[in-house]
């Protein structure tokens, strides 16, 4: 009898499990509706991805930069049926990012559909951990995501720090929306801040038939009626037929924790709503003011015990805390509003293996660069130490770091953060493998650049020139642009360092001294006049570096023979006059070059170098130039080579007395549209 029994209940359990692993309106992903305490091998993370105790998805963590984490449902999910029609699907998930009461949040958290597990290449930063600089835009990702973006990046269109995008393939999203929240069936939203350190809830619905992404988001268990952001696409291109689905968030120069506190996930049916108060909670960053309350309360409790020994001991923790107040990096309140990351002193001094004269890159006018690797992680960093002698320049030079240090251009080195010690204040800065591009340029370089990478190298320089001066929230003048302040990163694209920082330069010294701070060479003839850095002595300097990097020279060089004229402009402008232009192209190239391109390029260089600002064209203008999108005229340089046959064979003085004598306009030069 029980024998049977058993068999009859073994009999049913089986029919259980094959019915319920046929049934696929069941949903799919139901166990991490409740936090993943028990996500076990079904969560595959990596990066600094981990569950914590209590059953908290934590993605990122608030004490570190640089960071990702990626967490990915261990099992792939069929998302084609057998006659390749995209199912559609259902997901909801309950998030919290902790709280920036000062600063916009860094960089984001994205709901992903990848082909593998995690997004192996994904970088962090504005990248969300998702793609990387060469494979961002790559149709062969196959990578649908929606993110919960935090941070403003300008260079991909987005117009502000809080909103909900959707992107394939490409971190440049094909739809976004600003974050607000519907209420029931209200259709009004009010805006809502992703870092409110609020528990949000969002439901992403595709529905395959019409083609058509819904995501909906609240602050509460209810799935709202309202849309947010809905996006119609056929992802039949996109998705594969087997996916991963998973999380994947990171931070860059600004930190913050992501937090997934609850899961759903379902095919051919609304997935289901999660119940936020029955969800794990974060637990939350400890402030500053806390950190310092806790440590009031040791010294209390040590002194509670009695005689002599409470005494002594007191004497030694008070000698102890003097001693590492006296040591510890100067903060002042004002400085905790400052955006970017500060670092503790000591990160630094690890990563750089104490400032040791093996990790220098560099010194320059400002100060020496160090190479190093933050503790803790494999990010490379360049940290330039910048002595400061005058105190009093020291708040606005640190509020100008906090505004350098919100720029971010894919051709900008961009700032990580900074540390102020006694007298020395520390950049940190990402690391650029291939060095400055003066080194790639002048004396014996170790390799030759193509004409290709010279091209590439003028464009980025351009559009970061021009992201400073128009692009920005406010107009920077980089006042220091030459070869040594290009830097190259692994691909050899340009990125402008250094932007912002001769005019820290300036608070630093004496208030009632302007001093010029330029580069011979690079200098606008007006600045020596005016001593004030304008847009357009940026262009002057441009213009210098353009024909330096189309001829392989510096701009002034005492060295050359009498014929190559010691300024490099005149003897191009010599060159040009009689209509040897080409010969100016760096003959280490070996002829390899388009000259169409380069005489575009010498073109730009000389119209740049006019010692008259006004006539000067603007980045905007001269990015159209280089992008083709206005074209030179033909007869651009006759103007000169009809008159210039008499500047011919002259030397430097003359050749530039005869270039100031001679008032180019460049629009009679450029085809300008209307202007
Ligand atoms: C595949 O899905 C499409 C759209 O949902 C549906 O019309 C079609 O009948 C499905 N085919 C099979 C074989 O299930
Ligand atoms: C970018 O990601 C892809 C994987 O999608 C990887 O193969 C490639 O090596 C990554 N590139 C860099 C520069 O990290
Ligand atoms: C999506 O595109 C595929 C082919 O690209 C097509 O077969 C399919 O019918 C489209 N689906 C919808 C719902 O438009």
């Amino acid at each position: 009898m029980a024998e049977k029994l058993i068999s009859l209940w073994v009999f049913l359990l089986l029919i259980y499990l094959v019915k319920s692993n046929l049934d696929d309106a069941r949903p799919l992903l139901d166990e991490f509706s409740g936090g993943f305490k028990a996500a076990g091998n079904d969560l595959s993370l990596d990066g600094v991805a981990a569950v914590e105790n209590n059953g908290v998805l934590r993605l990122t963590d608030y004490n570190s930069t640089m960071k990702l984490g990626h967490a990915f449902y261990s099992h792939p999910i069929q998302f084609k049926n057998s006659s390749g029609e995209v199912i559609s699907f259902s997901t909801s998930f309950a998030f919290v990012i902790t709280p920036q009461p000062w600063r916009e949040g860094g960089d984001g958290l994205a709901f992903a559909i990848s082909p593998v597990k995690g997004c192996p290449g994904g970088k962090p930063g504005e990248f969300i951990g998702l793609f990387n600089a060469s494979n961002n835009g790559n149709f062969s990702n196959h990578i649908l995501a929606v993110e919960f973006d935090t941070y403003m990046n300008q260079e991909y269109n987005e117009t502000d720090s809080n909103h909900v995008a959707v992107d394939i393939n490409s971190i440049i999203s094909n739809k976004s929306a600003p974050v607000v929240q519907f209420k029931g069936d209200d259709t009004n939203g009010v805006p809502l801040n992703l870092t409110s350190g609020r528990v949000i809830q969002a439901w992403i619905d595709y529905n395959s038939p019409t083609n058509q992404l819904d995501v909906r988001l609240a602050t509460d268990s209810a799935k709202p009626s309202s849309i947010l952001l809905s996006f119609t696409v056929n992802l039949s291109q996109v998705l594969n037929e087997f996916m991963y689905i998973g999380f994947s968030a990171s931070i860059g120069l600004v930190t913050s924790s992501h937090y997934i506190l609850g899961w759903s996930f379902n095919k051919n049916g609304d997935a289901k709503s999660l119940n936020l108060d029955r969800l794990p909670k974060p637990q939350l960053p400890s402030t500053a003011t806390a950190n310092k309350k806790s440590q009031t309360g040791l010294i209390v409790g040590v002194s509670v015990i009695s005689g002599a020994l409470a005494v002594i001991l007191l004497a030694a923790l008070t000698f102890y805390v003097v001693r590492r107040i006296k040591k510890a990096d100067v903060v002042e309140d004002w400085e905790l509003d400052i955006a970017p990351h500060r670092f503790p002193y000591e990160d630094l001094k690890k990563a750089t293996r104490g400032f040791k004269e093996k990790e220098l890159l560099g010194s320059g006018g400002y100060g020496k660069v160090y190479k190093g690797t933050l503790p803790n992680s494999d990010t490379q960093v360049a940290v330039k130490r910048i002595p400061q002698d005058s105190k009093q320049g020291l708040k606005a030079f640190i509020s100008e770091v906090a505004t350098i240090g919100r720029l971010r251009h894919r051709n900008l080195v961009q700032l990580l953060g900074w540390c102020r010690r006694e007298a020395d204040l520390l950049l940190v800065y990402e690391f650029m493998p291939n060095g400055s591009l003066d080194k790639h340029l002048f004396d014996e370089p170790r390799s030759i650049l193509s004409w290709e990478q010279r091209f590439k190298i003028i464009k980025g320089v351009a559009s970061g020139l021009l992201y400073l001066h128009e692009e920005w929230e406010k107009a920077v003048v980089h006042r220091d642009i030459k070869a040594g302040n290009v830097l190259l990163d692994s691909e050899f694209n340009a990125r402008l360092s250094d932007f912002g920082l001769a005019k820290l330069y300036e608070h630093g010294s004496n208030p009632s001294t302007t001093r010029v701070v330029g580069t011979l060479g690079y200098m606008a003839p007006e600045l020596t006049r005016t001593g004030k850095p304008t847009t357009s002595s940026d262009v002057y300097a441009f213009g210098a570096l353009l024909l330096e990097v189309v001829c392989g020279r510096r701009p002034i060089n005492s060295t050359a023979s009498s014929e190559e004229l010691i300024v490099l402009v005149g003897w191009v402008w010599e060159n040009w006059a009689v209509g040897t232009v080409l010969d100016v192209v760096d003959p280490r190239m070996e002829g390899k070059f388009d000259e169409d391109e380069a005489v575009l390029l010498l073109k730009l260089g000389l119209i740049c170098s006019n010692d008259d600002a006004e006539v000067r064209p603007t980045m905007r203008l001269v990015l159209r130039y280089l992008e083709g999108e206005l074209a030179l005229r033909e007869e651009v340089a006759m103007p000169y080579q009809k008159k210039g046959a008499a500047g011919a064979g002259r030397g430097t003085v003359e050749i530039l007395n005869y270039m100031q004598s001679f008032p180019t306009t460049w629009s009679s030069v450029f085809d300008v549209d209307g202007r």
